[in-house]
């Protein structure tokens, strides 16, 4: 089958489309005919070994999983023995998680992996758009445990989870503030905001307003211009928190009336039967920039790199 090798960490030019075997299911596991998958933020981190923890986390010169790609969007071909959950057709959508390799026509993923049948008529392209945001989203928007008419911002509100937190923190029952740039508001409106910030003209933590909940999703807000926005007993929620945050907020956690969370998530099949259901009930779209074969995968993960897309970046295997 083709998939695409990292070869080493650094630039595009390490991406390499091979040939590999196939993967055959072992006894828990089903074999996906990968329809659609993505080049998340996540996959673009691990090819730049940014930060440098990667290394040590993933293999010091080059990912010991060479085919890097967790999100997954397509068909079960083939079950394990075992297999009860799923059956040879079912069209599904999810995550491979730490074991990657879905940057390519086929992998294999346990039943009891982080896997659901997919919505109803979305697309395969559409339901590669949703698991890496939406799980993240999920993960840190549960910590918070919204409130009906609770003040939410969503600071980096036009990215993978950015999106995704929009719509879910409004599901919620918030009222949500988005901050984007000026090209991304209309979409921010689009997907839900009461309220849209251009990051460009105007810095939230500056203008007096405060939130219950703040979710920094791309990590490039101010810690303690996010702090003071904060209401008592308020939520700051950072998915992308360097070792220095980390370090600092334990350090100003038991001294503040307000809770920190950062961290690595926890993606579930729960999660992703939750998130399958906002979907079939009109609750929750996918976002998608652009869309390259698996032979342009190169291109795509240039486009990660950026900072700037709108959404998700997806790769389509199949016609
Ligand atoms: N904790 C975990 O376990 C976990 C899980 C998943 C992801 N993450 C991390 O979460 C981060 C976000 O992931 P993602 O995929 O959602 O990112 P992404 O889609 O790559 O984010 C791109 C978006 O960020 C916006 N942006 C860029 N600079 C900004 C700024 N200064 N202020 C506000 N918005 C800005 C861009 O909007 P403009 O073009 O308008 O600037 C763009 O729409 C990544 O660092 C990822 O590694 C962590």
């Amino acid at each position: 089958m083709k998939a695409v090798e990292c070869t080493k960490y650094g630039g595009v030019e390490f991406l390499k489309l091979v040939e590999i075997e196939k993967p055959s299911p072992k006894e828990s596991e089903v074999l996906i005919k990968i329809h659609a998958t993505s080049v998340t933020s996540g996959d673009a981190r691990i090819r730049r070994a940014d930060p440098f923890l990667i290394r040590l986390i993933f293999g010091c010169k080059k990912p010991r999983k060479s085919v890097l790609g967790v999100v997954v969007s397509g068909e079960i071909e083939a079950v394990g023995k075992s297999v009860k959950k799923f059956k040879v057709g079912d069209q599904v959508f999810g995550s491979a998680g730490m074991k990657f390799g879905a940057h390519a026509e086929y992998v294999t993923v346990s039943e009891n992996g982080v896997l659901a049948l997919k919505p109803d008529r979305m697309s395969y392209e559409e339901a590669a758009a949703i698991p890496f945001g939406a799980t993240a989203a999920l993960h840190f928007l549960k910590i918070a445990n919204i409130q009906q008419g609770q003040k939410v911002l969503i600071y980096g509100a036009s990215g993978a989870i950015g999106t995704l937190a929009v719509q879910l923190a409004k599901n919620q029952g918030a009222i949500v503030t988005g901050v984007c740039s000026t090209s991304n508001i209309k979409m921010v409106k689009a997907l839900g905001a009461d309220k849209v910030i251009d990051y460009t003209l105007e810095d939230f933590t500056k203008n007096g307003e405060t939130y219950d909940v703040i979710f920094d999703t791309v990590g490039k807000s101010s810690f303690w211009g996010a702090l003071k926005s904060l209401n008592k007993n308020g939520h700051l929620l950072m998915a992308s928190a360097g070792m220095g945050l980390l370090m600092g907020s334990a350090i100003v956690s038991p001294f503040i009336n307000k809770k920190i969370a950062s961290g690595v998530i926890e993606e579930t099949a729960d999660d992703m039967n939750f998130i399958k259901l906002l979907i079939e009930s009109g609750k929750l779209k996918a976002v998608i920039d652009k869309t390259y074969s698996l032979e342009q995968i190169a291109m795509a993960h240039n486009h990660v790199d950026q900072g700037h897309k709108k959404g998700n970046v997806i790769i389509r295997i199949l016609p």
